[in-house]
């Protein structure tokens, strides 16, 4: 469809880097779905569907729950009025913070690699018939998931659950690729977020910024690589 306005999906989007790319992405234009696990206290999203109206809607997603994921997969094609989405941006994502070593949790393990991992995967695999051919597909990883440059025990969920989102960027790609569609894996920088704390290098503006930037000049040869926010290659 020639000049439509691009349509966006962006999960977590209720606060921190999430908000600041839903921000960006009605900014420049775009129509946003923007998923919030709770959207009756999404309060600054609620804001922004009254700036743009008609351009943005909040729906409900758990991503770590098969039967949010449905639901969503469901809710999707009503809002999207026969549209279909040019970008996907796997943004939710928990770090369990004060994990040490001999206190590990299985229960937090399992929690992370379903947050970060699984539900990433499977929320592109539950929505594909909603996602254009040549769209983009951007999974928020991050430095700690680099297996070759990790060099302190720290964040032991956190890391493994980024890692294997990053193998399942590989494999998305793979999947994907006859439809043209890329799947990068973005690591966004320390973002002053309640996750990357007030010490982080980057507003979430900025983050959001480059990362779109980086979206936007993704090719078809870059599907399945690991990405900085300045569009830098990042050791697996
Ligand atoms: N900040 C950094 O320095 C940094 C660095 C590298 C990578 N990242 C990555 O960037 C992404 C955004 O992080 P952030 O800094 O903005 O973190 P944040 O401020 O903690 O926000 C996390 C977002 O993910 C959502 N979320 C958590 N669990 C979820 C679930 N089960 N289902 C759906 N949504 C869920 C949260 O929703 P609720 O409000 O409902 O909890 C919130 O919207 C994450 O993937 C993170 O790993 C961040």
């Amino acid at each position: 469809m020639a000049n439509r306005p691009r349509h966006s999906l962006v999960t977590g989007a209720n606060r921190g880097l999430g908000l600041a790319l839903a921000t960006a992405l009605l900014q420049r234009g775009d129509r946003v779905v923007a998923t919030a696990r709770h959207p009756g206290k999404a309060t600054a999203l609620n804001t922004l569907t009254g700036q743009y109206p008609g351009r943005l809607h909040v729906l409900p997603l758990d991503v770590a729950s098969v039967k949010s994921r449905d639901q969503l997969a469901h809710e999707l094609p009503l809002v999207l009025e026969d549209d279909s989405l040019d970008l996907i941006v796997n943004n939710a994502g928990v770090l369990h913070s004060g994990e040490r070593w001999g206190k590990l949790h299985q229960d937090i393990l399992e929690d992370s690699l379903r947050v970060n991992a699984v539900g990433p995967l499977l929320l592109v695999q539950a929505i594909e018939k909603l996602i254009a051919d040549h769209a983009t597909v951007a999974n928020i990883s991050t430095q700690m998931a680099s297996l070759s440059t990790r060099s302190e025990f720290r964040s032991p969920s956190y890391s493994m659950s980024k890692a294997a989102q990053n193998m399942a960027t590989v494999q998305l790609a793979l999947a994907l690729r006859s439809r043209g569609i890329k799947v990068v894996a973005l690591n966004p920088g320390w973002v002053r977020t309640d996750m990357g704390g007030a010490g982080g290098e980057l507003a979430p503006e900025e983050a959001a910024a480059g990362l779109l930037q980086v979206i936007d000049g993704v090719r078809d040869q870059d599907s399945g690589h690991f990405l900085d926010w300045r569009g830098q290659p990042v050791a697996w």
